[in-house]
């Protein structure tokens, strides 16, 4: 809930994406439509349903998918609630746009894995036309309700695939001044030295800094942000403290200023509490064909070398190298489908990924047990669910992460019953959750050590008739799973919407001190 006088409820909400949150298709029998997994859509679909507003997204399905004459949709089907403008890209600006500069530059930057930058001249280019074409979209979603004398829009970008839009947006004419515009970046924020490889870095943080407000996950990235922009933008001044950013941008004769913050995304925590799953737990046993008397260690993610699948699968080999009593009696089951599978970097680790799963299965697999068992391709909710409540033990190995929303959603749908999350220091979220076992995975032993302790506290803890003879505390895992479900409850993600709401707020408070600023 917002409060009454709160500037999303009382102003328009445009909100821009790359991904969209519904993808409309053409089928023989009529138009079908299908809701975007992510933790993107999730968060910021069921406050578009509430408030009204305009998403804009890059048009991913077929556009004469469209019910509305001017291509517009309103979704979600079932119960329309907001528009959908769909920005449809020439075939080869996504390449060069989506999988050229913001997946084989930005990605890798931002994740601090500068060795998988993979460059092309055409990659740049592509980048400010898409950008320049979001503006477009946007300025003329807005124009309309401008004119009929409503009030200013709040514009909220979302993430590194349009460092260039809220400079652009700022030049255009259409949108009003008294419009805001809002961006948060959903990746991680490197040091200034990372982002110092980039030719282009001056024009990324000369975009950026067209945002009246820019948000990011964890002060760490805020910092770094401001860092970067103290040591590679000449021209800017940074107020590190209070957050604030003023420079004269080069469109315009005045000084922007632009406001820092930090706040983690979170998952909405009623509606996996709420979702009752189809599918029992013991069905996720028989449909992936494994023996319920072993233990379950679970992964979930993307193929992305950003997740650090090889490391674990590194680990999990070394635990069962060195630990032979796990032989046989646990399954670690992957679920990790492939993505943007058109950048040869991806291709690569994809096929490496596979290659070593079954390197481990041939090496240790017996006639009736397959140590790794890879489900090559997303789930759906239902069935992730119920992997979640089957799970001994939930691994999270990111080499980097924004956050990770996984680890969350694997603590809420266990709330109150057992299960354990082994988490990398490295993902943005072991910063804002308490109770997890922390791993660092290059760290090969420690993380097959981690790995072995979560399995064991599960099994102690399943095994009543024996707690008299533990020597570790029989409550760990418990009082672990407890302290993770508070820290997530605490981070929910109607919190993130509120907090960006406040920070709306405290712009309008003091847009007297704008002017001061301006005037400088
Ligand atoms: C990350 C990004 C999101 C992105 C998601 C999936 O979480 O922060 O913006 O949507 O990955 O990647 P994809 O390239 O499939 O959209």
């Amino acid at each position: 809930t917002l409060s009454a006088s709160s500037p999303l409820r009382e102003r328009d909400l445009v909100v821009v994406s790359n991904r969209e949150p519904y993808v409309h298709s053409r089928t023989g029998d009529g138009i079908a439509v299908e809701r975007s997994a992510g933790g993107l859509t999730t968060a910021l679909d069921p406050v578009l349903r509430r408030l009204g507003g305009t998403w804009v997204a890059w048009g991913s399905g077929d556009a004469d998918a469209a019910v509305a004459d001017d291509g517009t949709v309103r979704v979600p089907p079932a119960e329309p609630a907001y528009d959908l403008e769909r920005v449809f890209l020439a075939e080869s600006t996504v390449e060069d746009y989506y999988y050229g500069y913001s997946n084989s530059t930005l990605w890798p930057l931002c994740h601090g894995d500068l060795g998988r930058i993979r460059s092309e001249p055409s990659h740049w280019p592509a980048y400010e036309r898409a950008n320049e074409r979001f503006a477009d979209a946007v300025v003329g979603s807005v124009e309309g309700d401008v004119d009929e004398g409503g009030a200013a829009p709040i514009v909220w970008i979302q993430d590194y695939h349009f460092a260039l839009l809220p400079d652009r947006l700022r030049s255009r004419s259409g949108l009003p001044d008294a419009a805001t515009i809002a961006q948060f970046w959903h990746v991680p924020w490197p040091s200034p030295d990372a982002v110092r490889v980039s030719p282009h870095a001056r024009e990324l943080l000369e975009g950026l800094l067209g945002n009246d407000l820019l948000g990011f996950h964890l002060p760490a990235y805020r910092r770094n942000f401001l860092e970067t922009v103290d040591r590679l933008l000449p021209g800017a001044s940074v107020d590190r403290e209070a957050g604030i950013v003023r420079f004269e941008g080069s469109g315009s004769s005045e000084t922007e200023r632009t406001r820092v913050y930090a706040r983690p995304i979170g998952i909405d925590v009623s509606s996996v509490r709420r979702a009752e799953p189809i599918e029992e737990p013991s069905s996720v046993f028989e449909a992936y064909d494994l023996d319920p008397a072993r233990s379950l260690l679970l992964g979930v993610e993307r193929l992305d070398y950003a997740k650090g699948i090889r490391e674990r699968l590194r680990a999990f080999e070394h635990l069962l190298e060195t630990e032979p009593r796990w032989r046989e009696s646990v399954t670690h089951l992957m679920v990790a489908g492939p993505t943007r599978e058109r950048i040869p970097e991806y291709r690569r680790y994809q096929r490496r990924v596979r290659e070593q799963v079954a390197a481990i299965n041939d090496r240790f697999g017996t006639d009736d047990w397959t140590p790794v068992r890879h489900v090559d391709a997303a789930v759906d909710w239902e069935r992730l669910l119920a992997l979640y409540r089957a799970a001994d033990a939930l691994v999270v190995s990111s080499r980097r992460d924004g956050l990770n929303l996984v680890a969350m959603e694997y603590v809420a749908a266990n709330a109150g019953g057992t299960g354990t999350l082994v988490l990398s220091e490295l993902a943005g979220a072991s910063e804002i959750l308490e109770g997890a076992i922390e791993i660092n995975p290059y760290d090969v032993a420690g993380t097959a050590a981690a790995i072995d302790r979560a399995l064991s506290l599960e099994i102690d803890e399943g095994d009543e008739a024996d707690e008299a003879d533990e020597a570790d505390d029989p409550d760990e895992a418990q009082e672990r799973l407890e302290s993770l479900w508070e820290s997530v409850r605490r981070h929910d993600v109607g919190e993130w919407v509120r907090s960006f709401d406040r920070e709306v707020t405290a712009l309008a408070t003091d847009a007297g001190a704008r002017g001061d600023a301006g005037a400088g």
